[in-house]
């Protein structure tokens, strides 16, 4: 019994992990104030390992060495690790970082704020502190800051969601879903480097603030009223939805030809919307597929026009709370 009261002591070594996200609608628009839906991708992770050494190496595919010496890329996730470590007392000169993730880089999936997001946990973990969500949340926005220019903060939230989120303000909510929604994410091939979109929306802003601004405007009505079709079921009405963002993001000019060609590919084998998702310029569109077995019809054609992966993810009820008095 005298093991089971021992203080537990930081064992300076810990695991950590996250998963990626795909932005339903209300993407760019969310960064002005607007709401946006997002979803959990749960088969999409990034795993992180830490543990205290004599030097700061990280070990990634994209590299791997002293973290003094790595490229410009990996600050974002690098600052993470420092905040966290300052967070928990341990000296971020002095930590060997280990990543591996499965989220595609740059492809709007989340890689970012979920490599963050594992690698925040894993120094919290090694340090013996239980970091609650909205902690590790404000630990990933110093380096989602870097990454994206101006964050919203979606990202990090929807990295530790295991729900659906509606996200607004910097708030994140619970989202009501009535029926199955499947969705199909296909990859372009082209990265999308969230920053040059970000910036690129900016200074669009800057030129022609009424197009940003009818942009929100827009998408606030089509994402609320996206949310009361999931609530209700409605896939037809949420895949218009789609089709009506995609059109909003492609006339600020986030999107692409490949984009565009995904998502004209996917409206042709059938699906109720298509529309590009995450920052744009590259990266992946996500269709909404009427059912199981036109999911697969989507995926073999947007496969047909050079698509190069593709996922399937679905949207489940969820579970009305009965509350007792
Ligand atoms: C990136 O996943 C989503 C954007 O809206 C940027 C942000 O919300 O910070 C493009």
């Amino acid at each position: 019994p005298s093991s089971l009261t021992a203080p537990v002591t930081a064992s300076h070594a810990g695991l950590g992990s996250a998963h990626g996200k795909a932005i339903l609608i209300g993407e760019h628009a969310v960064v002005y104030g607007a709401p946006a839906i997002v979803l959990p991708l749960l088969d999409l992770q990034a795993a992180a390992s830490v543990r205290e050494a004599k030097t700061a190496t990280i070990t990634s595919d994209l590299y791997t060495g002293p973290i003094s010496q790595a490229p410009a890329m990996m600050a974002p996730i690098i600052r993470a690790g420092q905040a966290a470590a300052e967070r928990v007392d341990l000296r971020p000169d002095r930590l060997e970082v280990i990543v591996r993730s499965t989220i595609p880089y740059e492809r709007g999936l989340g890689s970012s704020a979920a490599v963050s997001a594992a690698i925040v946990r894993a120094v919290a973990n090694a340090g013996g502190v239980r970091l609650s969500p909205a902690e590790t949340h404000a630990l990933v926005q110093e380096a989602e800051q870097i990454a994206h220019g101006t964050s919203s903060g979606l990202d990090g939230h929807a990295v530790q969601s295991l729900t659906p989120l509606r996200f607004q303000a910097g708030k994140p909510t619970t989202v009501k879903v009535a029926e199955r929604m499947t969705f199909v994410i296909a990859d372009t091939g082209t990265s999308g480097s969230t920053s040059s979109a970000v910036n690129g929306v900016r200074m669009l802003r800057t030129v022609l603030p009424e197009a940003v601004e009818r942009m929100t405007r827009d998408l606030t009505e089509v994402v609320e009223d996206s949310a009361d079709a999931l609530a209700v079921g409605d896939a037809p009405r949420l895949g218009r939805n789609m089709n009506a963002a995609h059109r909003h993001l492609a006339r600020i000019g986030v999107s692409s030809p490949a984009l565009d060609a995904l998502v004209a590919v996917a409206l042709e084998a059938g699906a109720y919307g298509a529309k590009l998702t995450g920052s744009g310029l590259g990266g992946c569109v996500l269709a909404l597929a009427p059912s199981l077995e036109v999911a697969g019809d989507l995926a073999a054609a947007m496969t047909s026009v050079g698509a190069t992966r593709v996922w399937t993810t679905s949207l489940v009820p969820t579970t009305p709370t009965t509350h007792t008095a």
